[in-house]
């Protein structure tokens, strides 16, 4: 089976070069595909909105590699993403993800039925601000992945990294905005948004960040920290000085 859609994919590198990766990445399965076919039919030109093959590949290797158990998404649209980072989950793993259209959620919903992730997957149809900040304060994350509205970004961002655990990742979506966060002239509200985003992650002292130009730029951002649960296994700034939390020593 082919896509049955032009995949979203990189404008920062050439098309001979995005061909050549493709053809070496592990590419999508049946299950993929049809979630693909569904959207497009369903959503039309919105099926763009869907991360690309490379990203969903990356994703679910990530979290798997993390040995990530606890999860949280915030823009589910028709569970792509979602079904990714499910998969990298395992069996015993949860993903919290949050979507406000109901419509688009049924998509999902059905789509994990019939990978066999619905039982890892819990949907919360809302705002996704209300959804986070209603969470019970205990609740803690490994992994994390915002691609919602991107004015929305900066405190999505602050609500999840204080529920991430130390050395805990959060990727966020689209934080290259097709190249015009980096140009002075470009102007407009959700790229003003996603270029003060971008600042204030390079200067936040409790984490590390790496803005990689896949897809439509993905940001991804460590929390930095000790592990209570792995004494020994810290994280920390270059600089000592910039540890935010009081007690922290190098190795
Ligand atoms: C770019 S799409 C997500 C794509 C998805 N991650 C994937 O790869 O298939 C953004 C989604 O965020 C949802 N969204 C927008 N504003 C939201 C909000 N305030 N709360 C929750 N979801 C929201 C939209 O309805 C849309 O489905």
């Amino acid at each position: 089976m082919t896509a049955p859609t032009a995949r979203r994919r990189s404008q920062f590198i050439s098309a001979v070069v995005e061909k050549y990766a493709a053809a070496h990445s592990t590419p999508p399965d049946a299950r993929q595909l049809e979630l693909q076919r569904i959207t497009l039919e369903q959503t039309g030109r919105d099926a763009g909105m869907q991360i690309g093959n490379d990203q969903a590949v990356l994703m679910e290797m990530l979290v798997r590699a993390m040995g990530a158990t606890r999860a949280v998404e915030i823009g589910t649209f028709t569970g792509y993403s979602a079904l990714a980072v499910a998969r990298g989950l395992g069996p015993s793993g949860r993903l919290l993800s949050c979507e406000i259209s109901p419509e688009w959620a049924s998509i999902a919903r059905a789509a994990w039925q019939e990978a066999g992730v619905a039982d890892r997957i819990e949907l919360r149809v809302g705002p996704a601000l209300e959804t986070l900040r209603s969470l019970p304060p205990g609740e803690q994350f490994d992994f994390a992945f915002i691609d919602a509205d991107k004015t929305g970004y900066h405190q999505y961002y602050e609500e999840v990294l204080a529920r991430l655990r130390p050395g805990g990742l959060i990727l966020l979506d689209n934080t290259l905005q097709d190249g015009y966060v980096a140009n002075d002239l470009a102007d407009g509200k959700v790229v003003r948004a996603i270029r003060s985003l971008n600042d204030a992650i390079a200067a936040d002292p409790r984490v590390k960040v790496v803005l990689l130009p896949i897809g439509d730029g993905v940001s991804f951002v460590q929390k930095l920290g000790e592990r209570p649960s792995a004494p020994g296994c810290a994280i920390f700034p270059s600089d000592p000085a910039l540890a935010p939390i009081s007690g922290w020593s190098r190795w």
